[in-house]
């Protein structure tokens, strides 16, 4: 565990050397990397997003990064590649896409036509793409990073909800405070910090997080308690469509990679509070009347008391709660 604790950190820090201000938003983008999930950054132009995507690659030795910036005339091989026939061998050759990088920053998804959005939808859920028939790997670890454009919302295909799901985590880098914002003009005054970045983890290392992610310790009640929170968004009056089980699932994987994250071999009650909203709010579907609230309150007011509302209809575990793992199940 300490091995991989430090890897965790080593990884952190890395990335916090070019993006400031933003620690939970950095790790809630290493736990999707850590379970093998992918992203869906909603922000703003200038938040840093492509810069995240870089220093995560960049981070780890030999992972590669690409960028596809979604239009409405991207064809899935733009994305993917195709074959291409080769007059000197008189043979068809395969020219991978973008999509074949470790760490793949795909710009305004809502942008791209359903066919190529369902490309997209078949690396991030199998790992692999489909071209001219032939079924191809894609790189590991395989972290794909979705933006969307919030305000912007004329001429884009929005994504259908059953897409939505495949996300593991969404999130918002949003904009730094002035103190950063002040840091990040110093610092780029001679050139940007990402020129100078580092490698601090090798794919190895990621690998291992990835294993090590799996032994955190999820305490009965507190495992009880992530699938009764996720059955509670399928009661409540305000909700048209509750999450899925991928949600149940999502949810157990992220406390965990998140504790790892942490430093820690045990998942605490607060990490399953803390992930609640952007592991489970974009898999849920809410009433016109609820939508409506929240564009008066804002969402982040909104979220927050829907969240209340389930953490009411299943509370989280008492003073029974083990949080350590009995000698037992680390042995
Ligand atoms: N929180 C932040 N930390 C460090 N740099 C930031 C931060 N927010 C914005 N920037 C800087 O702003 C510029 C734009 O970032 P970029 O990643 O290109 O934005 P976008 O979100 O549009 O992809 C970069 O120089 C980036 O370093
Ligand atoms: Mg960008």
């Amino acid at each position: 565990m300490s091995e991989s604790s430090a890897i965790a950190e080593r990884l952190l820090e890395n990335i916090e050397r070019v993006v400031h201000g933003k620690t939970d938003e950095i790790k809630l983008v290493l736990s999707a990397l850590i379970c093998g999930g992918h992203v869906l950054l909603e922000d703003v132009p200038g938040t840093a997003k492509t810069v995240l995507a870089r220093a995560i690659a960049q981070s780890i030795e030999e992972a590669t990064t690409a960028r596809v910036q979604c239009t409405p005339d991207l064809q899935p091989t733009d994305v993917t590649g195709l074959s291409v026939f080769n007059p000197k061998d008189r043979d068809f050759e395969f020219r991978p896409g973008p999509v074949f990088a470790h760490v793949l920053l795909v710009d305004e998804i809502n942008r791209a036509m359903p066919k190529t959005q369902s490309a997209l939808l078949e690396a991030m859920a199998e790992f692999q793409v489909t071209v001219d028939g032939v079924t191809r790997h894609l790189p590991r670890p395989f972290l794909l990073i979705a933006t969307e454009n919030p305000i912007e919302q004329e001429g884009t295909f929005l994504l259908p909800e059953a897409q939505l799901d495949r996300f593991f985590v969404r999130t918002a880098l949003g904009y730094p405070d002035e103190g950063q914002e002040l840091r990040i003009v110093e610092e780029q005054v001679a050139g940007h910090p990402l020129a100078r970045l580092e490698p601090a983890v090798t794919i190895a290392d990621v690998q291992e997080l990835q294993r090590a992610a799996q032994e955190v310790y999820v305490d009965p009640l507190i495992r009880t308690w992530i699938v009764r929170l996720v059955r509670a968004t399928r009661e409540l009056d305000e909700v048209a469509t509750g999450s899925s089980v991928r949600g149940s699932l999502a949810l157990d994987r992220a406390v965990r990679a998140w504790a790892l994250l942490d430093g820690r071999s045990y998942v605490n009650p607060e990490d399953v509070e803390r992930l609640f909203i952007p592991v489970l709010l974009h898999r849920i579907f809410f009433t016109p009347s609820f939508l409506a609230e929240a564009r008066d309150l804002g969402w982040r007011v909104a979220g927050d008391r829907f969240r209340a509302r389930c953490l009411s209809l299943a509370p989280p575990p008492g003073p029974d709660l083990v949080r350590e793992a009995p000698a037992a199940a680390t042995a």
